[in-house]
């Protein structure tokens, strides 16, 4: 079939915060042939497009006249076993939580962790997702992707996608190159349960289970996930606005001292993760409602459009936390979600 470019086509049900701005070209890919021959069309041509997938990591603030490409390549298959793992491909354009629940049918256990976060399976890697103690790279295995100037198709590994908290090479060097067209991941025949995450734990003993499962694990993150965080069906959102700061030990301790029920994680010597939910709770922001827009009432680290809001709004709030939250703690905030344009 032809691919139709659209001409000023609304963006508001491809991204999860709801924002109502237009794309001046908008195409679909649902092959990597599809792909190309968009690639090569006018509008798109010798530009590095924005790709879309589920839209649930990024706030868009005006119409957008860099051309969209929506990736809508689809496919599940187990690619190859051995006597530990299954490896599994998915397309970039499946959705999260069905590639997670498939995996979960299937008995192959790793993704558990990772349930209900809304996105497709291509955006997993780029911003390395994670929640619950586990991290998309702990499962990974390799990636394809497709060189927007380039015309090669290359497989990337673990190291040469270069993850790091809510990173990976496809942000940092490679932005703007890649467009992400499958991910296989390494899933275990037996599973390694990862229930640390206190809430977890407290969640699967409400639970009363018979047996530990990685079904009951899901069960237990989307539990814990719907009691807390905003269905962006419901209301617009992106999940975690910020990404939780990394400070030096020095600045931890004198948290501390202020506040002893900081909740602050040691991750070496020299550094500490202070929750930014915690740091924008503390400077009385959470459940803030300012009509269209706000801070949710059960986690401060989302950000949320009741209705009719504009990124610009959305975006105006998050400087007045950044900012507020600089001046209380002496910790800047980095935003985790991606701001267009
Ligand atoms: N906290 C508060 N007030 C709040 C929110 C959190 O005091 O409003 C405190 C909690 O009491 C807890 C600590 O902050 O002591 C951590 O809270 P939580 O377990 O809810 O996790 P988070 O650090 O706020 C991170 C991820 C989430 C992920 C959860 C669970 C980031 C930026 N966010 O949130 O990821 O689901 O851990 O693993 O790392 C996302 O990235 O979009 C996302 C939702």
């Amino acid at each position: 079939m032809a691919i139709h470019v659209e001409e000023n086509v609304s963006l508001r049900l491809y991204n999860t915060f709801g924002i109502d701005v237009k794309a001046k070209h908008f195409a679909v890919a649902a092959t990597l042939e599809e792909v190309q021959e968009i690639l090569s069309l006018d509008p798109y041509k010798g530009k590095s497009p924005l790709i879309l997938g589920g839209g649930s990591n990024i706030l868009l603030r005006a119409d957008i006249v860099t051309p969209v490409l929506l990736n809508r390549l689809k496919g599940i298959s187990l690619f190859a076993e051995d006597e530990d793992c299954y490896y599994v491909k998915a397309s970039a354009g499946e959705n999260w939580h069905q590639f997670v629940m498939f995996c979960i049918q299937h008995e192959w256990a790793g993704v558990e962790n990772l349930s209900l976060i809304p996105g497709n399976v291509g955006a997993s890697p780029m911003q390395n997702i994670g929640a619950y103690g586990v991290e998309v790279k702990d499962v990974f295995h390799s990636l394809e992707a497709y060189h927007i100037f380039d015309g090669v198709v290359k497989e990337f590994n673990a190291t040469e996608c270069a993850f790091g908290y809510r990173e990976s090479v496809f942000k940092n060097k490679e932005k703007g190159n890649w467009i992400i067209l499958s991910v296989t991941f390494k899933l275990r025949k037996r599973p390694v349960f990862h229930t640390n995450y206190g809430a977890i734990q407290e969640e699967l003993d409400k639970m009363k289970l018979d047996k530990m499962s990685i079904k009951a694990i899901s069960q237990a993150v989307i539990n814990i996930r719907s009691s807390k965080l905003p269905d962006p069906k419901k209301i617009g959102n992106a999940g975690s606005f910020f990404k939780n700061p990394v400070v030096p030990i020095a600045v931890a301790k004198t948290l501390k001292e202020s506040y002893p029920d900081a909740p602050v994680y040691p991750i070496d010597e020299l550094t500490a993760k202070v929750p930014a939910g915690w740091l924008i709770e503390k400077a009385g922001w959470k459940g803030k409602n300012l009509g269209s827009h706000g801070v949710h009432a059960l986690q401060a680290l989302v950000l949320v459009n009741y209705g009719g809001a504009t990124g610009n709004e959305v975006y105006a709030l998050s400087e007045a936390i950044l900012s507020d939250v600089k001046l209380r703690f002496g910790i800047v905030l980095e935003r985790e979600v991606n701001i267009l344009p």
